[in-house]
């Protein structure tokens, strides 16, 4: 049974922050006790590197490193060699990137949305400048939503890669990754996926998305900061350059400048890794696989539906993604700049983010690059929404500047 009561007593935060009104979860998450607790064992009774020590704490943290590949394989149902631990979701996509930088040639075409994080672009911007390739972009819906019948339209014979958000990260539109998999693969397209904003809230099988790739980061799913997860099928990881050349990735190297590397996933986890951050980020996992990821799902949506319903009343707020049932409420209070509302808000002691959320094209779709965003977490409450609703109410040109006089 989901109890929402039992699990806040697992964040110390809440603790110490009682009236904290914490909505600011897509940025990053707070973290239960368990993987605070992970990461300072490490640091309290056994600390070392990993892959080098021949000592017996060493090979304690060789097994909890490398096992923690086997969480994140059960998390997302692939095997334990698909998982490469890289230092977040953006190092993950610059990481594909770069390794499918051979499959892409002049002429060629990268699939994208105007939706999409700075981190799902940028490193594909880059990838088209350097092989005089093209960025194309799905049509989506006013909410960012892309429909199988707009993805159809968008793939041609050209496309090399399409790389989405699963769930995008202001408007929470979810998109339809089986399907689109399925199609770009019948064109022969690598399928990337940023599961930055869906792994944390929602059960997420690679096996049924069907994509070549998902990345995403630990902080975002109560884990530690540093830690991301690099998803690769198997038989397209081993064959991948790692961005990064260096210690513990190669199996010999020789002064005639010749260099073997190790096998897929090491070969992609170049130096010291964020050994703690690993060992926490297994825990962080374990825990939401304890709660349940359908759980979280469903107790998200029902928060969020409740959330919304109670938003739609205020008529001093304009909400941008009213239709979509999941994630963040994207909204702005009218004629008040975002930040100045956000500024409001904190002063009641409610955290949210303003501005454009780092997905700086998303105007294009919905008319502004300035909004607040309240995302949600399974440790929230009505309770809490209840108050933020109450604080929304209040937010004016006259009370949003006021607090700064
Ligand atoms: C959809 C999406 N992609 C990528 C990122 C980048 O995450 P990180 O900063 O952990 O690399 C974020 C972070 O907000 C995100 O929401």
């Amino acid at each position: 049974m989901f109890d929402v009561k039992k699990i806040r007593e697992d964040f110390p935060i809440f603790a110490s922050q009682p009236d904290l009104i914490y909505f600011d979860n897509g940025a990053t998450t707070l973290k239960p006790k368990c993987v605070i607790d992970a990461v300072s064992d490490f640091y309290c009774t056994h600390t070392s590197n990993v892959h080098r020590g021949d000592y017996a704490i060493a090979a304690q943290n060789d097994r909890l490193y490398d096992g923690t590949r086997k969480i994140f394989a059960r998390l997302i149902n692939c095997e334990p060699d698909e998982i490469a631990f890289v230092h977040n979701v953006t190092a993950a996509l610059n990481q594909i990137a770069y390794g499918l930088s051979d499959q892409v040639n002049e002429g060629d075409v990268i699939l994208v949305s105007k939706a999409e994080h700075a981190s799902n672009l940028l490193p594909w911007f880059r990838l088209a400048k350097q092989k005089n390739a093209k960025i194309e972009y799905v049509e989506t819906d006013a909410q960012a939503n892309i429909s199988v019948e707009s993805f159809r339209k968008a793939m041609h014979e050209k496309v090399k890669v399409v790389s989405l958000a699963q769930v995008t990260n202001v408007l929470g539109s979810i998109q339809p990754i089986a399907e689109i998999a399925e199609i770009a693969h019948s064109y022969g397209a690598y399928v990337v996926v940023d599961g930055a904003q869906s792994v944390p809230h929602m059960k997420v099988d690679v096996k049924e998305l069907g994509c070549d790739f998902l990345g995403f980061s630990a902080h975002k799913m109560c884990g530690p900061d540093g830690v991301g997860i690099l998803y690769g099928k198997r038989e397209l990881l081993k064959d991948m350059s790692p961005v990064f050349m260096g210690g513990d990735m190669n199996a010999r190297f020789s002064s005639d400048t010749t260099v073997l590397l190790k096998d897929a996933p090491v070969r992609f986890e170049s130096g010291t890794p964020n050994i703690e951050g690993v060992i926490g980020a297994g825990a962080a996992a374990e825990y939401l696989m304890s709660i349940g990821l359908d759980e979280i799902h469903a107790y998200e949506k029902e928060l969020r539906a409740y959330f919304l319903e109670k938003m739609k009343q205020l008529d001093n707020l304009e909400i941008y993604n009213p239709d979509n049932e999941y994630g963040p409420l994207a909204f702005n209070a009218k004629g008040v700049f975002a930040q100045d509302a956000a500024g409001y808000l904190a002063s009641k002691d409610i955290a949210v983010r303003s501005g454009n959320h780092c997905a700086k094209i998303l105007h294009e779709i919905i008319g502004t690059d300035q909004t607040i965003r309240a995302s949600l977490y399974f440790y929230n409450t009505k309770e809490e929404i209840d108050r933020f609703v109450q604080a929304a109410s209040q937010i004016s040109l006259e009370s949003a500047i006021g607090i700064f006089f």
